[in-house]
């Protein structure tokens, strides 16, 4: 679980939302100079973009409203020092500080990030981050930050994501200022901004009119384990600190930018492979570049996943056709905020914040004046509740900042991505509330507690039946409902079966792999909370080519005495298919025990049972004590208490492996029912129900039974603990899934409305 004190936030920068306007003093950064140069898509520009500078009132409100508890964000370097350094403006202090009393005002701690990139043009003509004295350009921005807000805020981050404005800004050039410069130059700019980094702590601090708390906010891609295995978690904590990179993408390390701050000194594998370019690094460096934090931030979106290969070295793990990706591409990986998480923790053992994270989806203004996106909502759950686990597995993780707030200017992308949590029109500034960010309220006001994680997720479970070859059996499951079947003698299909001797697996979804006995055990809310100690039914289909024996189940009071706690068994039968004059075996004639017991030793089968004539159709219950067969060449989809104990009467002198099945007379006599209840209304036809409405056949102890035959569309809200619903003919949707004859599934307690359509005919069951 999340601390109480856990710091629930939402992030932007300066530039992303500021806007501007004439006189407000503000200096020209290599972002307007990209922009100018017509390097971002589609011609647009950050002059207006949220009109923050303008409307952070309204804004802080709104996050007053959603009850978010900080907000990190940053100032323009270029804003407060129009040249970079020397003259301070007046009017950006004067915006800055209102803008912290009011977010202070509404609740929301800030959290100030001096750098997001803007870098100021006059210092950037002077060489910019390649040249050194950005070291001391940037501590005398520290040194006005500190003397300026330190009164009124208390948290501050150095530089974010250094390893995309060194990289996209000066080796790939896709950022501002659009570099493309050779790996030396690439490395001392690195180096430059490391040091810098480290003068403006010791400035932030030296400044600081109290004690402030200081962190730094890399980013990385996060390696994350194929399995628990062992060598496949190593295998990530490998990657993820090494130098797997291109050189011409070196800028994504993540140790290079790391260590040197968090431990002191350059990685030794770095220092070797990048040796031909590196500038001098003294020791005096690495102390200016280890200045001791308060946190460490990341920025986390996603991650690559890894395993040992065959000669135990990692080996990068491919992402399956039709990965998740978010409407920017990027992979959405959530298990790089479990793992990622607790590898950087452990390597660097900082209190953590996650100082972003989030994803861009094409969101638009829907019919409803609302817009919908569950995409981000299911992410950040994903996410989230990862790192949750993380937490409650040791990482000391103090906050989440959510990028971001408002849709905004994602750099040389323009306004083609929206990150935010609630919806601007850019042409009229309006502003809506996502869904996500309702969502995320609840995170916030619940710390947690309506995560996934904690509140699992209902989906439908579809389930793998399992098979059982009887003597008895034919192959019938196969060409009738197109299982694929072990034999030509399957008699059973176990379609919805916790039971130890055949427990079905989740097919699909975030259960996938797990067995129902499993699913019950340890998601009981999923099932209603039910008093029972183990699912309670058991589905089947049974395929009888020749007769089955006469049997008979015991009751719950025998079974659990005599069968080792083990449920009695009543069941239900629905024929799905017989010859024209079948039958079926329910009852028999003897007067007393005595007789019963007589009739048995002497084989008297034909006076003894009863048979009652059964057609397609039709449906019988079939209570514990009574005698029982089904009779070759019926298909039966019984529904019974989840039990394997059947005492058998007579099994018609077959043998199996040259050797007749085990019979269980004594348990028989003790429990058939004597005299047998009349067989003569037992059996009823479900055939020619009315259409689309849950047509209940049955409601005993145990159990209720509809059946459903849909031609058209059916809504419904599920009320009962668990649904169980068996597909018998034709198709259609459930949930706007695919469904067909022979698909058995569970809807969960708590799953809401379930939409069906189709033609089909359905048998469906609850637990009492
Ligand atoms: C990280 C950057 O810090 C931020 O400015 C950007 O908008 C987000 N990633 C999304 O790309």
């Amino acid at each position: 679980m999340f601390r109480e004190d856990f710091v629930w936030g939402v992030a932007s920068s300066a530039y992303q939302v500021e806007g501007r306007e004439e006189g407000d003093g503000c200096g020209k950064n290599i972002w307007d100079t990209f922009t100018e140069e017509g390097r971002i898509q589609d011609g647009h520009n950050s002059y207006v973009t949220c009109d923050h500078m303008h409307r952070y009132k309204e804004d802080y409100a709104l996050m007053r409203m959603l009850g978010i508890k900080a907000y990190r964000f940053s100032m323009s370097w270029a804003r407060i020092l129009p040249e970079g350094t020397g003259r301070v403006n007046e009017k950006a202090i004067a915006l800055y500080r209102d803008m912290i009393l009011e977010m202070k005002k509404n609740g929301v701690e800030p959290y100030i990030t001096m750098y997001h990139w803007e870098f100021p043009q006059a210092l950037q003509d002077k060489g910019g981050w390649l040249n050194e004295e950005v070291i001391d350009w940037f501590a005398e921005y520290a040194k006005v930050v500190a003397e300026n807000f330190s009164d009124i805020c208390e948290n501050f981050i150095t530089l974010n994501e250094p390893q995309c404005f060194v990289g996209l800004g000066h080796l790939s050039g896709v950022h501002a200022p659009g570099m493309k410069l050779p790996y030396k130059d690439v490395f001392q700019i690195a180096h430059n901004a490391l040091r810098a980094h480290g003068k403006a702590v010791i400035n932030l601090r030296k400044y600081a009119c109290r004690p402030i708390k200081v962190g730094y906010a890399p980013t990385c891609g996060m390696a994350y384990p194929a399995s628990n295995k062992p060598e496949d978690i190593e295998a990530a904590r490998k990657t993820l600190f090494g130098f797997h990179q291109p050189m011409d993408n070196w800028t994504w390390n993540v140790a290079w930018f790391n260590d040197p701050v968090f431990l002191g000194k350059y990685p030794e594998e770095g220092l070797k492979k990048f040796a031909e370019y590196l500038p001098e690094i003294t020791e005096e460096d690495m102390n200016l570049i280890s200045q001791p934090l308060d946190f460490m931030g990341q920025n986390i979106y996603n991650g690559y996943m890894m395993k040992a290969g065959a000669d135990g070295e990692p080996e990068f793990v491919d992402r399956y056709a039709g990965f998740p990706k978010t409407a920017a591409n990027w992979p959405v990986t959530p298990e790089c905020f479990y793992w990622g998480v607790r590898f950087i923790y452990e390597r660097y053992k900082l209190p953590m914040f996650i100082t972003e994270n989030g994803m861009s989806c094409h969101d638009n203004v829907a019919l409803d004046g609302k817009v919908h996106d569950p995409d981000r909502q299911n992410f950040l759950d994903l996410y989230i509740s990862a790192l949750q686990k993380a937490v409650d597995d040791g990482a000391d993780v103090r906050g989440y900042f959510l990028w971001t707030f408002l849709d905004n200017f994602e750099w040389d992308k323009g306004y083609t991505e929206r990150f935010g949590i609630v919806h601007v029109d850019f042409r009229t500034q309006k502003r809506i509330v996502k869904d996500s960010a309702y969502w995320y309220q609840k995170v916030i006001e619940s710390n947690g507690a309506n995560l996934s994680i904690n509140q699992k997720p209902r989906q439908i479970l579809f389930l793998d039946p399992v098979f059982k070859q009887m003597i008895w059996g034919g192959n019938q499951l196969e060409t009738k409902f197109g299982y694929q079947i072990p034999g030509d003698k399957t008699g059973e299909c176990w379609a919805v079966s916790a039971h130890p001797n055949g427990d079905c697996v989740v097919r699909e979804g975030i259960y996938a792999g797990k067995t129902l006995s499993e699913m019950w055990k340890e998601y009981p809310e999923l099932f209603g909370n039910s008093a029972y100690d183990r699912f309670p039914l058991l589905i089947k289909i049974i395929d009888a080519k020749d007769d089955l024996s006469i049997q008979v189940h015991p009751d719950d009071a025998y079974a659990g005495e005599h069968e080792n706690g083990s449920f009695g068994k009543t069941e239900c039968w629905y024929i799905l298919d017989c010859p024209e004059d079948a039958a079926l075996v329910v009852g028999h004639n003897a007067g007393s025990k005595e007789e019963l017991a007589d009739m048995i030793a002497q084989g008297k089968w034909s006076e003894l049972i009863r048979e009652v004539p059964v057609k397609k159709g039709d449906f019988i219950q079939i209570n514990p004590g009574t005698v029982h067969a089904i009779k070759g060449g019926l298909m039966i989809l019984e529904t019974q208490q989840n039990s394997d104990i059947t005492y058998r009467v007579y099994d018609y002198d077959r043998l199996t492996d040259g050797k007749p099945r085990q019979l269980h007379v004594q348990q028989s006599i003790d429990v058939i029912t004597v005299p047998a209840p009349s067989a003569d209304d037992s059996v009823k036809s479900a055939l020619e129900l009315p259409k689309n409405v849950m047509h209940e056949l049955i409601s005993c102890d145990y159990y209720t039974v509809w059946k459903l035959d849909l031609d058209g569309a059916i809504s419904f809200e599920q009320t009962h603990p668990f649904l169980i619903m068996s597909v018998i003919e034709g198709e259609g949707l459930v949930n706007g899934q695919m469904i067909k004859k022979g698909d058995h599934f569970v809807i969960p307690s708590g799953m809401g409305q379930v939409d069906m359509q189709g033609e089909m005919v359905l048998m469906a069951s609850t637990a009492k």
